[in-house]
């Protein structure tokens, strides 16, 4: 690629009525990322100097701020005349800027950056003033047809504009562009609206360099899909099925093991290391990542979550906001709540709910607990149906278990609390008050026996 400058215009003004919906279309999320996201992530693999959203004065606001984690700049389409007159609304913000201007819809968000950088390349190499990307495909629609003489390119013609003959054409425009600054302002200035939709076409730049004498060239794409636009809500099912795909076949070729692609939903935001194992009906949302060698057995969802290597995740778990070190245990049937940290080898088992807790290498909470604003030492052993009681109706309070500690079965651990490190609570027990480390504790009322009680009652 040659070292001249790259500006990004991003489309976004439009109204997107055929969405049925009050979010503005590009806002609208496919595999959890928004439509316009995969766009400018997308287009800034090429480093762009500057990349600026056409945005219209309804949307604006709300488009800054779902976009607020990226540098970019807005300009305001004043009223939706048309894509012509909408990049003629970026002209003032590209003002002083020389090179090339890559013209992107917001609404199209399977665009590769290799295509694009083949585009640019075939722009640079036949040192054209325009290039056009362009699909064949079977079922052409209301795409704009590329309409070519034995010169080449001559005109992009809308559907809605063309003859019965026209429409049969099967190449299409993608509606991405790279121009050359110095031709696109006064080729905008020339447009007119008078066509079927009474609307300022970006897509007239081409015959205006045509008449011009200008270079046209044009990159024909080799995955047609990479040009799907969404305007409707099925569109942006089909969309986020072929993003799917695509983060699957990656994933696979990664050597991660996926046994149900169907059925695993997951977002464009999560990692999963190779080695893994993934089983059906999981779904893996937000910052989650999955480390090397884990399995999960299935049902599972996972949200902005760390998994460390070799973790078993068994049947049934869900868990969120949370740090899980390596070679840990989970489930079948564990909620892991916001705020649980598992350092290495933790053993969290079936029908455990854990929140706001941090439990130490090897320790354990096998069956049926609720372990709430807790920490839990080393090695400690957490008995069946032991409850950390952290509210008392009006706030929270800790527990804290020493290393190495065994929690009997059955245990009220009534917070605040401290059980020392080494200590044993008998089973059944309500601990009310700190137990010192190694203390044996329990609250258990003596056993009472009377023979042949049973007996003489049943006579
Ligand atoms: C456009 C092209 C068509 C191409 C198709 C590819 C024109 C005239 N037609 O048609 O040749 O095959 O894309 O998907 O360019 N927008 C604005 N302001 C406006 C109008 C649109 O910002 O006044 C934005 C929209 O938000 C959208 C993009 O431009 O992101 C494309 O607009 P849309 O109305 O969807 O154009 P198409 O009819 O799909
Ligand atoms: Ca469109």
């Amino acid at each position: 690629m040659s070292f001249e400058p790259l500006a990004v215009v991003i489309l976004a003004a439009g109204l997107g009525k055929r969405m049925k919906s009050n979010i503005p279309k590009v806002l609208h999320k496919a595999m959890g990322k928004t439509l316009v996201e995969h766009v400018i992530d997308t287009s800034s693999k090429l480093s762009p100097k500057i990349t600026l959203i056409v945005a219209s004065p309804i949307n604006c606001s709300e488009l800054s701020s779902a976009l607020c984690n990226y540098k970019l700049g807005y300009s305001i389409q004043q009223k939706p005349l048309g894509t012509g007159d909408a990049v003629k609304s970026a002209l003032l913000d590209l003002v002083g800027f020389q090179g090339k201007v890559l013209i992107l819809a917001g609404d199209a968000p399977l665009i590769s950056e290799r295509s694009l950088r083949s585009a640019i390349e075939l722009h640079d190499n036949s040192k054209a003033t325009l290039t056009l990307i362009s699909a064949t495909i079977t079922d052409p629609a209301s795409y704009g047809r590329i309409i070519r003489d034995t010169v080449g390119v001559k005109e992009i013609k809308e559907a809605k504009d063309c003859s019965i003959d026209q429409l049969k054409i099967q190449e299409v425009n993608s509606g991405i562009y790279i121009v050359d600054s110095a031709f696109l302002a006064p080729a905008l200035n020339k447009l007119s609206d008078k066509n079927a939709q009474s609307e300022y076409y970006l897509t007239d730049i081409v015959s205006i360099a045509r008449s011009e004498g200008q270079n046209i060239s044009c990159f024909t794409l080799n995955q047609q899909s990479e040009m799907l636009g969404v305007n409707t809500p099925y569109e942006l099912h089909i969309v986020e099925k072929i993003l799917k795909d695509n983060l699957i076949k990656s994933l696979l070729e990664q050597g991660v093991k996926i046994l149900d692609p169907d059925s695993l939903l997951i977002e464009n935001t999560v990692t999963i290391e190779p080695g893994c194992i993934i089983g059906p009906n999981v779904q893996l949302l937000g910052s989650t990542v999955i480390s090397n060698g884990v399995t999960i057995e299935g049902t599972a969802w996972i949200k902005n979550s760390t998994i460390g290597e070799n973790c078993i995740l068994k049947l049934g778990v869900r868990i969120e906001d949370s740090k899980i070190g390596s070679d840990c245990t989970v489930g079948p049937f564990a909620n892991l709540r916001a705020g649980t940290t598992l350092e290495q080898q933790v053993k969290i088992g079936n029908f455990v709910e854990t929140k706001k807790s941090h439990f130490a290498a090897d320790s354990k909470a096998s069956h049926l607990s609720y372990i709430g604003d807790a920490t839990v030492g080393a090695g400690a052993n957490i008995g069946a149906g032991t409850i950390t009681c952290n509210y008392d109706g009006y706030k929270k309070s800790e527990t804290k278990i020493g290393a190495g500690a065994f929690i009997g079965s059955n245990t009220s651990l009534v917070a605040p609390v401290s059980i020392g490190a080494g200590a044993t609570i008998g089973a059944g027990s309500t601990i009310t008050k700190d137990i010192e480390a190694d203390a044996l504790a329990l609250t258990r009322a003596s056993l009472l026996t009377k023979a042949g009680w049973s007996k003489s009652k049943r006579k």
